[in-house]
C-alpha cells in the first residue's frame, strides 16, 4: 500500500522539551514560591553583589534621586545595591511571588513592593519610572515580549534588560531543572532580538549592550547541539536620552553587530 506523506510533521525531538510540558509548566509560579527558591535568594544578591555586566552599567546608569523599578525584584536583594550606588532614589520592586514580595517588605520597610504578574502588564504609568531594571527575569517568562514592552512603556529614560544570548537565530524555549520545581528557560537568537528593538524603533536614542559567554544556571538545558559555552549573558542598556556614544556593542565575536538598524 502506498504511504502518503504528511504534509505537515511536527517534530517535538527538535525541542528541549515537549512543548506540552512547557506550556503547562509555563502558567505555574510554584518553583517561584518554593522555599528551595527563597533559601538560594533571600540575602543572596546583597552579599554576591551584582554580576559582572550588571556592575558594568549601574554605576553608569542610576542617578541621584532616580525613581527606580525593580521588575522581578525577588527578595528586594537589589534595594540595598541600589541603594549603594545612590542613596537618595526612591526604589519600587515587583515580582510574582506573593512570598518574596513579604519577605522584602519584612526586610526593607523602607521600600515599595508589589506582588504582580509583570508579563500581563505593569500598572503603573508610561514613563513613570527614571530607571527600570528587570535582570534574570526575562529568561523565566513565557511572554517575554510583552514583558519587555511593560518595562520600556514604564521607563522614562533608561531600561537595564537582560538576556540569554545566542549565535544561531530563533527562540528556544527550554527548562531548567530545579531542586523547587522546573523553570523555563528561554534562550533569544541574534535575529529574535533584533525583532524585539525593532518594535520600539525610533523611541530609543541609545543602546549599549555587554556580554560575556558564560554557561547558564545550573540545570537549565541547553538547546540541541548547543554547549553552555555558546550561551552568551548580555545586558541590554535602552535610553530615550541622548547616549554618546549613541550605540555600543561590547560582546564578544561580534555577536548582533547589526542591531543599530533595527533601532535608529
Ligand atoms: C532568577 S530570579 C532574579 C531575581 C533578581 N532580579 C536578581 O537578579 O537577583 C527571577 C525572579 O523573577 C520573578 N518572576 C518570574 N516571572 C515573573 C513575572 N511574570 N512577573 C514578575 N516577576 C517574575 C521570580 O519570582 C523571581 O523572583
Amino acid at each position: 500500500m502506498q504511504q502518503v506523506a504528511p504534509a505537515f510533521q511536527f517534530r517535538f525531538d527538535a525541542l528541549a522539551v515537549p512543548l506540552q510540558a512547557f506550556l503547562t509548566m509555563s502558567k505555574k509560579i510554584e518553583y517561584w514560591e518554593s522555599d528551595g527558591h527563597w533559601q538560594a535568594y533571600t540575602d543572596k544578591r546583597s552579599k554576591a553583589g551584582p554580576y559582572k555586566s550588571e556592575e558594568y552599567f549601574i554605576k553608569r546608569v542610576l542617578r541621584s534621586r532616580d525613581k527606580a523599578l525593580d521588575v522581578g525584584c525577588a527578595c528586594g536583594g537589589y534595594f540595598p545595591i541600589l541603594k549603594g550606588q545612590q542613596p537618595d532614589i526612591a526604589y519600587q520592586g515587583v515580582d510574582i511571588s506573593a512570598k518574596a514580595v513579604a519577605l522584602a517588605q519584612k526586610t526593607y520597610p523602607t521600600a515599595n513592593f508589589r506582588a504582580l504578574d509583570a508579563s500581563q502588564g505593569l500598572p503603573f504609568g508610561d514613563r513613570e519610572f527614571d530607571y527600570v531594571q528587570c535582570l534574570n527575569v526575562q529568561v523565566h517568562v513565557p511572554d517575554w515580549r510583552n514583558l519587555f514592552r511593560e518595562c520600556w512603556r514604564v521607563a522614562k529614560r533608561d531600561l537595564l534588560f537582560d538576556i540569554r544570548l545566542l549565535r544561531q537565530n530563533g527562540e528556544f524555549k527550554s527548562v531548567a531543572l530545579m531542586e523547587g520545581g522546573d523553570v523555563p528557560y528561554i534562550f533569544l537568537g541574534q535575529d529574535t532580538v533584533q525583532a524585539m528593538l525593532a518594535e520600539i524603533r525610533g523611541q530609543a536614542q541609545g543602546l549599549h549592550i555587554f556580554g560575556y559567554y558564560h554557561p547558564p544556571q545550573k540545570g537549565a538545558i541547553m538547546p540541541p547541539g548547543l554547549k553552555p559555552d555558546d550561551c552568551c549573558m548580555a545586558i541590554l542598556w535602552l535610553s530615550r536620552g541622548p547616549l554618546e556614544p549613541q550605540f555600543e556593542v561590547n560582546l564578544p565575536d561580534g555577536l548582533l553587530h547589526n542591531v543599530g538598524s533595527a533601532l535608529f
